[in-house]
């Protein structure tokens, strides 16, 4: 990917290694630097000393805390790697001139009936100890450094272990049914095509700075997006698959989700020329790569 010639020679630097996005990002563009928690803890590490090792021409935090669910027995754990450590290393890259682009999530939202799909400047309203730090993450980085770009995204999938599609078609592989929320709707969105888009905002002469929705196009619920993969994965299964739409009450959890978080990602599209890919675009090349590292 072409980088603007004044700072060709500097990294692109990415928090996170293992995660869906960061390994998006590897692949995207092998010349980034990758960095786990093994080298960088977000949550608690001062940046400066990684910052000026480094020297990055833009930094794309793809670290967070992710585990909705046991989130809500560690609030505190998921402030401080969503909110206190995004906005420490936001403030250290404004101070040193560097780029920052952070995620946030279609979980600021409550989903109420009648109100997606959602613009920025819609009321948010988190329903869960998870996206609350994300939401307070917002707010904090772009008071640290107001030339942020934050993008939000929705359902991020892609091929990695413990997914939810990962997660379905290890059921249909043994043989075994499906029942598949069907109440709750977002707009998908491939890994792939949100690291391209961070990474082409970051390499931008003028990088656009604020909060952007980015998420992947065309709507579905659980229950639509499992359909699609089944029928994509359909002649490899052993058994005819059993699938059945449930409503989000059948499956407890610890934490609430929000049931209807379509984005209108229209505003970066107008501003920047870049907006989601759809999703149904990128489930064959999941599915594909899915059988093929089963294979080897
Ligand atoms: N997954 C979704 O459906 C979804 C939806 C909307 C928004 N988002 C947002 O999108 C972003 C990327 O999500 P994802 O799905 O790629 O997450 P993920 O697959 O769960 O990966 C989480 C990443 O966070 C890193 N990490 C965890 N604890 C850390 C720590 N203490 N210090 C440094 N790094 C740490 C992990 O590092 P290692 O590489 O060391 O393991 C891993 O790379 C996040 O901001 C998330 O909130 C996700």
């Amino acid at each position: 990917m072409s980088r603007a010639p004044a700072d060709s020679l500097k990294p692109i630097l990415v928090i996170g290694r293992s995660g869906q996005l960061a390994q998006a990002l590897v692949q995207a563009d092998p010349d980034l630097l990758a960095c786990g928690r093994d080298q960088f803890d977000l949550a608690q590490d001062d940046p400066a000393a990684l910052l000026d090792a480094h020297a990055p021409f833009a930094v794309i935090n793809a670290a967070a805390y992710t585990d909705v669910n046991g989130a809500e027995a560690d609030p505190e754990g998921a402030q401080a790697l969503n909110c206190t450590g995004p906005a420490r290393l936001a403030s250290a890259c404004k101070a040193r001139g560097i780029r920052f682009l952070h995620v946030s999530t279609d979980y600021v939202f409550d989903g109420a009936p009648g109100a997606a799909p959602y613009k920025e400047s819609a009321r948010t309203h988190p329903l869960n100890v998870y996206a609350r730090s994300k939401r307070n993450g917002e707010d904090a980085v772009m008071t640290a450094n107001p030339d942020a770009l934050i993008l939000r995204a929705a359902w991020i999938f892609d091929a990695r272990g413990g997914s939810f599609l990962n997660a379905i078609l290890n059921r249909l592989d043994n043989g075994l049914p499906l029942k598949v929320v069907h109440d709750q709707i977002s707009t998908p969105t491939w890994a792939p095509d949100l690291a391209q888009a961070l990474l082409a905002l970051a390499q931008r002469d003028v990088m656009p700075g604020g909060l952007y929705h980015f998420s992947g196009g065309d709507a579905a619920s659980w229950y639509d997006f499992a359909k699609a993969a089944i029928a994509l994965s359909h002649e490899r299964l052993p058994v005819e698959p059993v699938i059945d739409p449930v409503d989000s009450s059948a499956f407890p959890q610890p934490a609430q989700r929000p049931l209807d978080t379509r984005m209108d990602a229209q505003a970066l599209l107008k501003a920047t020329g870049i907006g989601p890919g759809d999703w149904r675009a990128g489930l064959p090349e999941v599915i594909a790569r899915r059988y093929e590292q089963r294979k080897e």
